[in-house]
């Protein structure tokens, strides 16, 4: 996938909140930890650092949505990240995106902390994060 590809996948899925940019990907995976797995339909950007996993970002196009695509890619890249060392896995998500929770929770993910105002919505307005994590295997 290229960082142009990822931008429009993330722009499609992302309404609640500001689209990463190309150039923001693209500055991304120039990090030799970070890797993507998925396509244009689905894709998740992952880091791997001194044995623990972060989700970076995961995002499918509506029109693809519900078909089990985020949950391949989960899987896909919790493998990877195995095999790259990792024991365990984290991911910040706003309390409010319903979807995204119930799918981390499907993929073994549980609350670990809350961040206050993590997430600008707009000028005023800020949501809170819950950061979940899980083991891997
Ligand atoms: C969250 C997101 C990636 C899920 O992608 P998806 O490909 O539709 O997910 P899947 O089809 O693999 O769903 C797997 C499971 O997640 C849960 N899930 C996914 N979408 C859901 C929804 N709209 N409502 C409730 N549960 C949902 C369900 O448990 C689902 O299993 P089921 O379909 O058997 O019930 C997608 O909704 C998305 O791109 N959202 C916008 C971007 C975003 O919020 N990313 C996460 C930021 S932290």
């Amino acid at each position: 996938m290229t960082p142009a590809e990822m931008a429009d996948t993330h722009k499609a899925a992302f309404t609640q909140s500001r689209p990463w940019s190309e150039t923001e990907f693209s500055d991304l995976l120039s990090n030799r930890f970070t890797y993507v797995v998925g396509d244009k339909s689905c894709f998740a950007l992952i880091q791997v650092i001194a044995g623990e996993a972060e989700l970076l970002t995961i995002a499918t196009q509506p029109d693809h949505q519900r078909q089990g695509l985020a949950a391949q890619v989960m899987s896909a890249w919790h493998t990877q990240a195995i095999s790259q060392g990792a024991g365990r896995a984290f991911l910040d998500v706003a309390v409010d995106n319903t979807p995204a929770i119930a799918l981390y929770h499907r993929c073994g993910y549980a609350l670990h902390t809350r961040r206050p105002g993590y997430y600008k919505r707009s000028d005023t307005e800020s949501i809170d994060a819950i950061v979940m994590q899980r083991p891997l295997p």
